[in-house]
């Protein structure tokens, strides 16, 4: 495996929330992958028709199918080396199937399973988060089943992007409201939190890529940038050159909420325990992995072009 080079991709969920980033950056890699094909449903294929026939344009390939059908996987395995998985929560108990088909494959050698998010082994607490249950079942699937397949997680903590902004009614758990110009922050404001933004999941993703020596095996852990509430809080209020009103709230507030969310069978139950578990600096760490696949400031997105966007999206 040592000459290993990933040429030929295959991608699952690669129209969803984070795969179009993923999709959008291996097409525009350079130099290019040899090829780079997306499996998806023939509901989304209808669908997102127009964002398949953008890409088909910049080289993509497109198969329809049904990833839990057996001979639609083995069918779309054929000559694939690299396997990215991108599938929803929704549709993570699909990977162990996903990653068995691969190891009895011919072709593939590599798989990165639906991660792209908060670090599931992080601490002593960890394995017990309720978000994190069939990730954790699907690293001990690999751990316990897998021989030959290369295995790599990209842990990217949370998507600025949607972190940024307040939710309805949940607003507790922390987010900014531009229209309000209001900001909830957790505790003192001053917690880090290490996030990347949707564009640069992408670009990280790419560039695991072409690691493979470095990356086999690993959680790597990467990040566009790590700052607190306040410093998100004071680049806001630069940009609109206004006060904004601060609302805080206590970890052991958020504690409880989460626990009433729960007890209600909340489908955003999940929301409030990711954000406290940011909060309480699952996402920090001595160093990250940004240099093992040699992405710098540079080359990732900063808070100031963050907020920007953030702030443009709204318009
Ligand atoms: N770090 C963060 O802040 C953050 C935020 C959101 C998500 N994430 C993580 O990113 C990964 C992808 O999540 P996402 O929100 O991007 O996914 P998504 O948009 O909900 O779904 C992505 C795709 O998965 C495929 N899929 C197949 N079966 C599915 C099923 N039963 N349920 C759901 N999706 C199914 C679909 O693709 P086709 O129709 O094309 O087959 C779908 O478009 C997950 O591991 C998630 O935990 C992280």
């Amino acid at each position: 495996m040592s000459s290993f080079t990933a040429s030929r991709i295959l991608i699952f969920g690669g129209t969803g929330t984070i795969g179009r980033y993923i999709t959008s950056a291996l097409l525009r890699a350079k130099p290019a992958f040899q090829q780079v094909v997306l499996f998806t449903s023939p509901k989304s294929a209808q669908e997102k028709a127009a964002q398949l026939n953008e890409w088909k344009a910049q080289g993509l390939s497109v198969i329809v199918g049904d990833l839990t059908s057996e001979a639609d996987v083995t069918a779309a395995y054929k000559g694939v080396d690299t396997v990215i998985s991108a599938v929803g929560r929704g549709g993570l108990q699909h990977q162990f199937e996903l990653l068995r088909l691969a190891e009895a494959s011919e072709s593939v050698q590599w798989f990165l399973p639906s991660e792209f998010g908060t670090d599931i082994e992080h601490n002593d607490k960890s394995p017990n988060e309720r978000p994190h249950q069939v990730k954790l079942q699907v690293r001990k699937y690999i751990r316990e089943n897998l021989k030959r397949l290369k295995v790599t997680y990209v842990v990217t903590g949370p998507y600025f992007d949607m972190w940024v902004n307040a939710v309805p009614d949940f607003e507790v758990a922390g987010g900014f409201l531009p229209d309000q110009k209001k900001a909830y922050v957790i505790e003192d404001g001053n917690g880090k939190v290490g996030f990347c933004t949707m564009s640069d999941v992408g670009k990280f993703v790419a560039a695991t890529l072409k690691a493979p020596q470095e990356s086999f095996g690993k959680a790597l852990k990467v990040q566009s940038f790590v700052v607190t509430p306040n410093e998100v809080l004071a680049e806001y209020e630069r940009q609109t050159g206004a006060k904004w009103e601060v609302v805080k709230t206590l970890l052991d507030e958020i504690r409880a909420f989460e626990t009433k969310k729960w007890e209600e069978g909340h489908p955003l139950a999940t929301l409030v325990t990711l954000r406290r578990i940011w909060a309480e600096g699952g996402t920090l760490y001595a160093q990250n992995d940004n240099h093992i696949l040699g992405l710098g400031p540079e080359a990732l997105d900063s808070l100031e072009a963050a907020v920007k966007k953030a702030l443009a999206a709204r318009r």
